[in-house]
């Protein structure tokens, strides 16, 4: 029996077929894929244009472009006085000596160990007195004379005195730490021709050696003075 208001429990319960309406469906993954791709593809070309951007204000001026719109925060030429020669050299404003020497001038002998004045690889003089280039902005050395391991080598090419002692007492191991404990022993005996093994421990001191040479840097310190 049955009238319009009752439900009728005999009537079949099946789910509803599955419907493979593909059309709407898969056009609307082939939208949503190509939006996808369209999106990752704007990314990276992002990227690259941020990039090349950099690069080209970075690579070929020398400079960001946060540094070039910093008031003062471009280039300025300088002439300096590096190894008894006037060079000229675009600078930032907080441009290191170290990377003014080794980046721009091809003075490599200077190394660069920590970058924060605490190895003394970067050791150079400025007027004779042992600094560290890494710590130096290279604007304030415009009136100054620097020299460099480079410029240690004699007329005709030969090893200055410390060096040669350096060779001979097998100074260097790795050698990383090398030109630096030259620069401070030659800045040493310029003023103390003559020092005590003391004098030459505390002039080193601020040239750390990771090979734990410190003996034969010694050595030769008292070597050299001893030639000249
Ligand atoms: S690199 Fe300059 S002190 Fe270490
Ligand atoms: S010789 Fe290697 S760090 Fe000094």
């Amino acid at each position: 029996m049955s009238d319009n208001n009752s439900v009728d429990l005999t009537a079949p319960t099946s789910p509803p077929e599955p419907r493979l309406d593909t059309g709407g469906a898969m056009e609307t993954l082939g939208r949503s894929k190509a939006s996808r791709r369209s999106f990752i593809k704007g990314v990276v070309a992002s990227g690259a244009v941020v990039s090349s951007a950099g690069y080209v204000f970075g690579g070929l001026s020398g400079c960001t472009p946060e540094q070039a719109a910093t008031p003062g925060g471009v280039e300025r030429l300088l002439r300096l006085n590096i190894n008894g020669e006037m060079r000229s050299v675009d600078v930032l404003p907080n441009e290191t000596l170290a990377m003014t020497l080794r980046y721009k001038l091809g003075l490599t002998g200077t190394k660069l160990g920590c970058d924060r004045g605490e190895c003394g690889a970067c050791t150079v003089l400025v007027d004779g007195v042992p600094n560290y280039s890494c710590s130096t902005l290279t604007h304030t050395v415009r009136s100054k004379e620097v020299r460099t391991i480079e410029g240690l080598e004699g007329a005709n090419g030969e090893l200055h005195p410390v060096q040669q002692a350096m060779i001979d007492e097998l100074s260097p191991q790795c050698g990383f730490c090398t030109p630096g404990q030259i620069m401070s022993a030659v800045a040493l005996l310029e003023t103390n021709p003559s020092p005590t093994r003391d004098e030459a421990r505390h002039a080193l001191s601020g040239n750390l050696c990771r090979c734990g040479a410190y003996d034969h840097y010694l050595n030769a310190v008292m070597r050299a003075a001893q030639s000249a």
